[in-house]
């Protein structure tokens, strides 16, 4: 096992009702905020009314800015960061998804840099002070409610990237598993299929003696594995949806990380894809990730056929290991469609003809290093899109 430093300050409030207390939790760092939303889910579920109700009763004063996007854009981080300057806001509160969170994220670095914020996405700087966020969840996917990280787009380009500091820890983060009730059968599979991607990419690691953290994160994954079906086939079950909701908190704070150093290249390249096409994260990542094992199978077969057997109860052939972990790969295949998802560019609906700008656009010309179980270059970024097409 690595050396490792653990800290997660992220606050949580898990459970129904939770959201009609925040506007106290606010108050206790701030009384002039912006309040972050996307494209309207929050004002036709009625969370909206709760919260602005819960603020005013708190005597919060709120600015508002809605319209984040999926695949969150820089031009709206920047707007985020005028209003907060101009109107002398000091917090920010995000109600959505990963989306909106990360772009509140990086507004909060945005407002109070004097540079240019995507400065810190470019990896020439490091943020130095933010202003606090806190977040009410709508979709357990991205787990950015209690995450290090931001992930926005430069529309110059269409490039997406993500940042990762301590400073974008939210300070709170509120859980109600109701609020997921409203969400769209594809959301709900794209955010299974991140929160997969997320254990998925922690769990295929070099470092030797991890086995209490391999535990954890085979046990997540089979929850999301149980859950996130049943979730699909009865959308207000209180339940199934308070189980893949944690899951996809623990799956991304940094615990399941310790002792290990993860992949990423998954993300690497799914980033090039939802940067260029506007896909679901979670819709490309249930594309590039079975690809990815299929390139990297033999860098550590025991790991798959390890990962085959425990979290897929595939049988194992000692006769035919790598038939075992392939079967693995398989039955990950098979979760993908059964909740709905494509596992092919063509089926996603991306073209093949811009592969090669992809895979050197995301090593930046073989300048950035790709993954840490396998290190990828151009070439086989390449492979592996091609694998996926
Ligand atoms: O915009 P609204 O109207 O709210 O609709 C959203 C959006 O269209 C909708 N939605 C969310 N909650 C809903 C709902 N609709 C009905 N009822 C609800 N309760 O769902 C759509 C997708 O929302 P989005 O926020 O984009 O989803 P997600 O949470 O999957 O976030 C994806 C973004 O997070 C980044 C991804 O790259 C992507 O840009 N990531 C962030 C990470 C982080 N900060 O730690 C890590 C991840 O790996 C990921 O890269
Ligand atoms: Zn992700």
């Amino acid at each position: 096992m690595e050396n490792f430093t653990y800290y997660n300050p992220t606050r949580i409030l898990f459970g129904r009702g939770q959201e009609n207390g925040v506007g106290a939790e606010v108050a206790k760092y701030s009384r002039r905020i912006l309040l972050h939303f996307g494209g309207g889910s929050i004002k036709a579920s009625g969370l909206y009314d709760r919260v602005v109700a819960s603020l005013a009763d708190a005597g919060v004063d709120w600015v508002e800015l809605g319209g984040v996007l999926p695949n969150p854009r820089l031009g709206l981080v920047l707007e985020g960061a005028r209003l907060c300057r101009e109107h002398h806001l000091d917090f920010i509160l995000a109600v959505g998804g990963g989306s909106v969170i990360d772009s509140a994220k990086a507004i909060a670095m945005a407002a109070v840099d004097d540079g240019d914020v995507w400065d810190f996405f470019a990896g020439k700087r490091d943020v130095t002070r933010a202003l606090p966020v806190a977040t009410i969840l709508t979709i357990p996917a991205a787990g950015s409610e209690s995450s290090t990280a931001s992930v926005i787009t430069k529309e110059d380009g269409w490039v997406k990237r993500g940042y990762n500091h301590e400073l974008l820890y939210p300070k709170f983060s509120i859980l109600n598993p109701e609020l997921c009730f409203t969400l769209p059968a594809f959301q709900v599979a794209c955010g299974a299929a991140d929160i997969m991607s997320h254990l998925m990419e922690r769990y295929f690691t070099n470092v030797r003696n991890v086995a209490f953290m391999d535990r954890m994160l085979e046990a997540t994954m089979k929850t999301v594995i149980a859950q996130a079906p049943k979730v699909l086939a009865n959308p207000t079950d209180y339940d199934a949806w308070s189980e893949l909701m944690w899951a996809g908190t623990v799956a991304h704070n940094n615990l399941l990380d310790t002792g290990r150093i993860g992949d990423w290249g998954s993300h690497d390249i799914e980033h090039e894809i939802s940067g260029i096409y506007d896909v679901a994260h979670g819709a490309g990542l249930a594309v590039v990730f079975p690809a990815w094992m299929k390139h990297v199978l033999h860098n550590d077969l025991d790991r798959f056929v390890q990962w085959a057997v425990r979290v897929w109860n595939v049988e194992l052939n000692v006769y035919d290991r790598e038939g075992t972990a392939r079967a693995g790969i398989a039955a990950l295949e098979a979760f993908f469609h059964r909740i709905g998802l494509a596992t092919t560019l063509t089926t996603l609906g991306v073209g093949t003809d811009r592969i090669d700008e992809m895979a050197d656009k995301c090593t930046e010309g073989d300048s950035r290093i790709i993954g840490n179980f396998v290190r990828l270059d151009t070439a086989q970024v390449k492979t592996i899109l091609k694998l996926a097409a």
